[in-house]
């Protein structure tokens, strides 16, 4: 796919089936990533990939995280807690790495991993895959944190939902000039 037209027509697609990407889709999807700006080459990102019986793990993580919350959680939403992750054959878990540095602010280390996720839903569509970056409660609560890993200074900036496309989506036409004005001093 030519490169505008994946940046210009990119959709998210919250409906996603399997197969997962191959291990060279996924590099291809990484490799993108990894070419994210950012400030004094600080890398301020990992990835965590999860496929097959992590996803089903990373479900209990929700639910259970949701009931440790709850203890009077109904069995239905522990189970809608459990099926999240099930939504895609693969989600990559966006962590944003950051530290104090004297002259890049931890916002633009959040930044930086921001694009990297972007990156990856962008490397997504040129390949003909599907992705959509989601987070919610489950992205910021410390369970969960604590269950993939985290360390001190690292959040999720996202989970990456990714599959084949089950349906196809048309990028909303917006105008540019809603969101732009010309300064002239
Ligand atoms: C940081 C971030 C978090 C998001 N979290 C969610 C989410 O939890 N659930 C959701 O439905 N969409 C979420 N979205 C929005 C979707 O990824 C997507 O952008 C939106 O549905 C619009 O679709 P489009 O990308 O095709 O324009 C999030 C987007 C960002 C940037």
């Amino acid at each position: 796919m030519e490169a505008l037209d994946a940046l210009i027509n990119r959709v998210s697609c919250p409906r996603l089936e399997g197969p997962a990407p191959t291990a060279e889709q996924l590099e291809q999807m990484l490799q993108a990533a990894l070419r994210a700006p950012d400030h004094g080459a600080l890398r301020p990102w990992r990835f965590i990939i999860t496929e097959d019986e992590g996803l089903v793990k990373l479900g209990q993580l929700y639910a259970a995280a949701a009931r440790a919350d709850d203890p009077t959680l109904a069995e239905a939403r522990y189970e809608k807690y459990a099926n999240m992750p099930l939504r895609a054959p693969m989600v990559i878990t966006v962590v944003a790495v950051t530290r104090e540095h004297p002259k890049v602010p931890v916002g633009e280390q959040m930044i930086s991993a921001g694009c990297a996720a972007h990156a990856i839903t962008q490397a997504a569509h040129a390949l003909g895959l599907g992705a959509m970056w989601r987070t919610g409660e489950m992205a910021y609560h410390p369970q969960v944190e604590q269950g993939l890993g985290l360390r001190e200074g690292e959040c999720i900036i996202g989970y990456i939902y990714l599959g084949q496309r089950c349906r196809e989506r048309r990028a909303p036409q917006l105008e540019s000039a809603d969101f732009v004005t010309r300064w002239e001093g």
